[in-house]
């Protein structure tokens, strides 16, 4: 079983949509119920949604209590943005996009770890290219995504040996609500559809007996 979280929008639906054309049973989660229930109406009659706001270590650990089964893999796919320069934005929305990236991470990170650390879960977190390079009007943005990056690269080692597998996925620009709800006037016209995002990290997330890609670089071009 796959959990995917932001699945009630852009990349995750994308994600869940081909997992589940696949056959693979699929739980989706986001904090719209509306959006949520709309994603799951296009998937098959089984497929499970469940809303749950991952910046609450509440609603994150009745998430995972209330899964059908452990899951396989889970796709970690929430996150928001928050752009424009630094003199401009507000303190309220500087939280909000801390808490949608870095909080949320944190806490399902934990909650899974708290359960499921003896047992073999893929573990794929979606950052961005704006955790590997600087960019200017991107400042809260970057810093979001550069503590998410330091924060998985600091529980790999402390998962050393533990069969779970912490996966690092840097989109570059999709063309999903995310713009919308950033804020950011932005012609997506030349970004990758999420589908096409979700096709190529779908494809990267295969993995054999003995190795998986780790570290997945999807830009656009
Ligand atoms: N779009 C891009 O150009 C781009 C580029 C690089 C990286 N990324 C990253 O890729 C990921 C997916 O982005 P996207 O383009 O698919 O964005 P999107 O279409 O805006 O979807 C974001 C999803 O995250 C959920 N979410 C946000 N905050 C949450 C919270 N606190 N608790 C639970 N769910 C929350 C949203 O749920 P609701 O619907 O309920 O709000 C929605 O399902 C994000 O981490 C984003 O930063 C995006």
């Amino acid at each position: 079983m796959i959990l995917i979280t932001g699945a009630s929008s852009g990349l995750g639906a994308a994600l869940a949509r081909h997992y589940d054309q696949d056959g693979q049973a699929v739980v989706i989660t986001g904090r719209n119920r509306e959006r949520l229930r709309r994603v799951a109406d296009g998937l098959s009659a089984g497929t499970q949604a469940k809303a749950a706001e991952l910046t609450d270590p509440v609603q994150v650990g009745d998430l995972l209590d209330g899964l059908p089964r452990p899951p396989k893999t889970v796709i970690h796919c929430a996150g928001s943005g928050y752009f424009g320069p630094l003199e401009s934005q507000t303190p309220d929305a500087i939280r909000a996009l801390l808490d949608n990236n870095v909080t949320s991470t944190i806490l399902l990170i934990q909650a899974l770890v708290q359960r499921y650390k003896e047992q073999q879960l893929k573990l794929v977190v979606v950052m961005s290219t704006a955790a590997q390079v600087a960019k200017a009007g991107e400042s809260t943005y970057c810093a979001a995504k550069w503590a998410v990056r330091g924060f998985i690269e600091s529980m790999r080692l402390e998962l050393k040996g533990s069969p779970m597998k912490l996966i690092a996925v840097y989109p570059g620009g999709m063309a999903t609500e995310f713009w919308e709800t950033s804020g950011k006037p932005q012609d997506t016209s030349g970004f990758m559809s999420a589908d096409e995002a979700a096709t190529m990290l779908k494809q990267a997330l295969q993995s054999s007996e003995h190795g998986y890609i780790s570290d997945i670089g999807i830009s656009r071009g």
